[in-house]
């Protein structure tokens, strides 16, 4: 599911060798949640327990995308709390598609008809699914199924390219909810992306009640690389097989090192940057005044924190991407 122009994964590849031979941040892939508010509070997220933010001005926004374009990146993934709820989401899709910066979001569907005319600009939507209409609506309350299932409507008829995104909490770590997700994929003719629940900065006590038990991680994870390795089902996995092996220690990981900070960061809401802001300790301790700082120290001063691992795709990609692994060239095509 490549959408990079061979311009962008010249300037990828580039990017690529700097940050394989240099000590300071060489960010490949950013993500800027570009406003904290969410109307959702699904039970594994943190969002709604952090101090939210107001949007940030325009002038704030536009001092960000200078810099972004400095950066030299060739996607932006553009996430939040929820990103349609942006005043900005317009402003700064088509600053991407201006400057040639592959723009793709993470989505839960909800506001999708109000922004149909700056969704068809992106270059991906990753929706967030957790299985049937009913464990959606227990996950992450409300209406949620119809949303999602309203927006898959509208991207399919506008052809706007879309895929999944499920994390692995208790509910859903089931063969019966992953067959589910795998058939709703190929029915679309789209993929997705598991990543297991990781234990987060203040929902750390919640973190027990809704993961899975290591052993259910394990069998799901097993029948998923079983698939994944079949030529005739493994069109809807979006993890790579490597990242998959990498799930089956979970919770306690293996020491695959992390990139964040090194190869991404983490623009939020409030105009600060963190190396990452899925860890189970405050990480803003650490953050940075993106706005006001200069781009130089920024990238000097970005450390790769400290942590117990996660099994995010983009993460892992980027982490086997950079010890050149036998998928480097696969990955480069999906990296997010
Ligand atoms: C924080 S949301 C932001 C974008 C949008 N609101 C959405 O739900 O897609 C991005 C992704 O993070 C996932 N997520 C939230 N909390 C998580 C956790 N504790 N562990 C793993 N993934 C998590 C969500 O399921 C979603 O796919
Ligand atoms: S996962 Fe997304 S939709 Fe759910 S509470 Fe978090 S930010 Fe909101
Ligand atoms: S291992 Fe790295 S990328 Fe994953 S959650 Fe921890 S800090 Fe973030």
């Amino acid at each position: 599911m490549s959408m990079l122009t061979i311009r962008q994964k010249g300037t990828l590849l580039k990017q690529f060798f700097r940050a394989k031979f240099s000590h300071t941040s060489t960010p490949l892939a950013l993500r800027w949640n570009i406003t904290s508010r969410c109307h959702n509070s699904c039970l594994y997220c943190n969002n709604h327990k952090l101090n939210r933010h107001p949007d940030l001005e325009l002038k704030e926004i536009e001092k960000i995308t200078q810099k972004i374009l400095k950066l030299k990146i060739a996607r932006l993934s553009i996430s939040g709390g929820e990103p349609l709820l942006s005043p900005h989401f317009d402003y700064i899709v088509r600053f991407c598609k201006n400057h040639r910066i592959s723009p793709i979001i993470n989505s839960s569907g909800q506001y999708f008809a109000e922004n149909l005319n700056t969704l068809k600009l992106l270059d991906l939507i990753q929706f967030s699914i957790d299985g049937d209409h009913e464990l959606m609506n227990t996950v992450r309350g409300g209406k949620a199924a119809l949303y999602l299932q309203q927006a898959i409507e509208l991207a399919q008829k506008e052809k706007i390219k879309f895929s999944f995104c499920a994390t692995l909490s208790k509910h859903n770590t089931n063969l019966k909810t992953i067959d589910y997700l795998l058939d709703l994929a190929t029915h679309y003719k789209t993929v997705v992306a598991f990543q297991p629940i990781k234990r987060v900065y203040l929902k750390e006590a919640e973190f027990a009640e809704h993961a899975p038990r290591a052993i259910e991680m394990q069998k799901v994870v097993t029948h998923l690389l079983e698939k994944k390795r079949s030529p005739h089902s493994s069109a809807a996995i979006r993890n790579t097989e490597l990242g998959l092996q990498h799930l089956l220690a979970w919770p306690h990981y293996g020491d695959l090192p992390c990139m964040a900070g090194k190869l991404f960061f983490v623009i939020q809401a409030d105009g600060t940057c963190v190396a990452c802001d899925r860890t189970d300790y405050n990480q803003n301790l650490h953050a940075i005044n993106f706005i006001e700082s200069d781009l130089e120290s920024v990238l000097q001063k970005m450390r790769t924190p400290l942590c117990e691992g996660c099994g995010f795709c983009g993460n892992l990609e980027l982490a086997h991407l950079f010890h050149f692994k036998y998928q480097v060239l696969h990955t480069l095509r999906k990296i997010a």
